[in-house]
């Protein structure tokens, strides 16, 4: 079965390139780095050739709210034309746990018009709402910047690492179209200001965090069922302390 992995160089995307490769499947990383470009059409048909199942896990360049919006709408809207040409028979997407009710942000307002042309469309989908990788945290103080502090709500969310991300999303992508939305999640949950602070001092980084009960996620107002699966989503099995052991352990031998 012929896979292509949209954004296939990415976090995501190049452990689920590695996994289903290491399933015998025949894979392929498309990306602008590989010479396909969904954004301006460029490389997609010839990459889409044979293709069974393609699955996007790209992501905008720029958050910008008008580029995101545009990088999803073009994009999705490219490839989905491109599929049907090429009789792809399953589509899946890659999204956020929470989407539906984040559309003060402009991301996830881009996320909504993406989800929304796949389910418009004619081609069998999977959407994975995911919820925030752990590779993700400290980035989450980086886009969370109030001057010189770092303004976070003290409300819950469930993150999960990449390596879960990737091996849940592969076991839909080799599995029949659920013509839906499926949710992933992370086995605990915690308060988001909390986490970020903690990571923040596990790597050295001095800015304050500050629980701020106006801080907003990626521009919404979000409370504490907002970011949280619901019961009955399939859970990755990493805990978060033993991928920060893990990561610093990676560190320390890559500095050795
Ligand atoms: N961050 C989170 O916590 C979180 C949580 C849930 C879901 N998600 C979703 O997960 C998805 C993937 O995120 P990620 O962090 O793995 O992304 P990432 O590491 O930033 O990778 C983005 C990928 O998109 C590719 N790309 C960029 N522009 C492209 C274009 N014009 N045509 C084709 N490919 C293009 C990049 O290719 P090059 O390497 O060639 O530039 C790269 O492979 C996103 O859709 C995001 O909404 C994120």
């Amino acid at each position: 079965m012929k896979i292509v992995v949209i954004g296939g160089t990415g976090l995501i995307g190049s452990r689920l390139v590695n996994k289903l490769r290491a399933q015998g499947h025949e894979v392929m990383a498309a990306s602008p780095n590989t010479g396909v470009n969904t954004l301006t059409g460029e490389g997609l048909a010839e990459a889409l050739k044979g293709a069974s199942v393609v699955v996007d896990v790209s992501n905008s360049p720029n958050w910008e709210d008008s580029a995101v919006m545009n990088f999803f709408v073009t994009s999705t809207s490219n490839l989905l034309k491109e599929e049907a040409a090429a009789g792809v028979k399953h589509h899946v997407a890659l999204s956020v746990v929470g989407t539906q009710r984040l559309a003060e942000s402009g991301y996830f307002r881009a996320k909504i018009a993406q989800e929304k042309l796949i389910k418009e469309s004619k081609i069998p989908y999977t959407i994975v709402q995911a919820t925030q990788f752990f590779e993700f945290v400290k980035g989450l103080a980086d886009i969370s910047m109030v001057g010189d502090k770092v303004h976070l709500p003290h409300a819950y969310f469930q993150p999960m690492s990449a390596d879960d991300v990737a091996t849940l999303v592969g076991k839909f992508a080799v599995g029949p179209p659920v013509k839906g939305t499926v949710e992933i999640g992370g086995p605990a949950k915690f308060h988001i200001d909390e986490l970020v602070r903690g990571r923040l001092a596990q790597l050295g980084d001095k800015r304050e965090v500050i629980a701020d009960p106006n801080a907003l996620y990626s521009g919404a107002k979000i409370d504490d069922r907002t970011l949280v699966p619901d019961k009955g989503t399939t859970l990755g099995e990493t805990r978060w302390e033993s991928w920060v052991k893990q990561q610093a352990q990676t560190t320390k031998s890559s500095a050795a």
